[in-house]
């Protein structure tokens, strides 16, 4: 009895580890990039500063990439502003082409703002359709121009990633501002450190409303397992399985299955 009961514990948190690794596996940026030899220098810097790695944990993101020669900057930079500087290019929520034309113009939350190190709008992109079409970025810091322009989209996995190529780096401005030094105390929206699900102008997608429950079932799964594990085996926990613990199995299993892929 018990033996078979933990023996489908095994068998559970098999699956379940089994659909954790594929979904926060199924994107890895520094493949992606490696597509197009455009984009080595921002490649070999986003693995350089660990943030390739920051990406692939995330579910849902955008990566506002630079080719090349838009990279000059970085090489006289440091490792760490480099880092400060490339988290501003990558944005905590998922945004292609059709989802930025529909908004028009949106504040865009960065990993720099993420990160804590951001004062003010610093760590926020503008994203906005001119009305000649194109969509423009920019610090949200107020006073900044919108000189960073998208190019086309390198490759996008709906809802989870979306590799967007612009045309130049979008500087991490003065958080006062250029001109406006009353700026620091300004009513806009500032979100807490840390809190990078919040959102300004739209309702959460339902792939992102989808994500919290997840997250929270996985962790409640995966703090379990040594101890239940211990105490048998994994081979004859395997080798004892009862039709009751099979259905139990299955019927998590396709739990599982529904809430990854719904
Ligand atoms: C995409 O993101 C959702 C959560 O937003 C997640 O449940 C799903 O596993 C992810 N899919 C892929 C292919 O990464
Ligand atoms: C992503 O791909 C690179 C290059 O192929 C590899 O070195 C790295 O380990 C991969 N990362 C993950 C998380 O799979
Ligand atoms: C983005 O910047 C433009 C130009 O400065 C401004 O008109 C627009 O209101 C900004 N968008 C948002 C959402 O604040």
């Amino acid at each position: 009895m018990s033996s078979s009961y933990s023996s489908s514990l095994t068998l559970f948190f098999f699956f379940a580890s089994t659909f954790l690794y594929t979904s926060s596996n199924s994107f890895n940026i520094t493949n992606i990039l490696n597509q197009n030899n455009e984009f080595s220098t921002f490649n070999n810097l986003l693995s350089q500063t660990g943030l390739a790695s920051t990406i692939n944990s995330r579910q849902t993101i955008t990566v506002l990439a630079l080719s090349n020669d838009a990279m000059t900057m970085f090489s006289s930079q440091s490792t760490e502003d480099n880092k400060k500087s490339l988290g501003l290019h990558i944005v905590l929520d998922y945004y292609d082409i059709k989802k930025l034309r529909s908004i028009k113009s949106v504040i865009l939350t960065t990993l720099f703002q993420a990160s804590g190190q951001a004062k003010g709008l610093q760590g926020f992109v503008n994203a906005t359709v001119m009305n000649n079409g194109d969509i423009m970025f920019g610090s949200a810091v107020r006073g900044s121009g919108l000189d960073s322009k998208l190019i086309d989209s390198v490759a996008t996995h709906p809802y989870n990633i979306s590799v967007l190529h612009i045309s130049s780096y979008i500087s991490i401005m003065d958080p006062e501002g250029p001109k406006d030094h009353g700026s620091s105390s300004s009513p806009l929206p500032v979100q807490p450190p840390g809190d990078d699900d919040y959102e300004y102008d739209e309702p959460p997608s339902p792939p992102s409303s989808t994500t919290k429950p997840f997250v929270a079932a996985a962790t409640a799964a995966t703090a379990k397992p040594p101890s239940s594990a211990k105490d048998n085996s994994t081979t004859s926990g395997v080798s004892a399985i009862s039709i009751p613990s099979l259905a139990f199995v299955s019927v998590i299993s396709s739990f599982w299955f529904f809430m990854t892929v719904w």
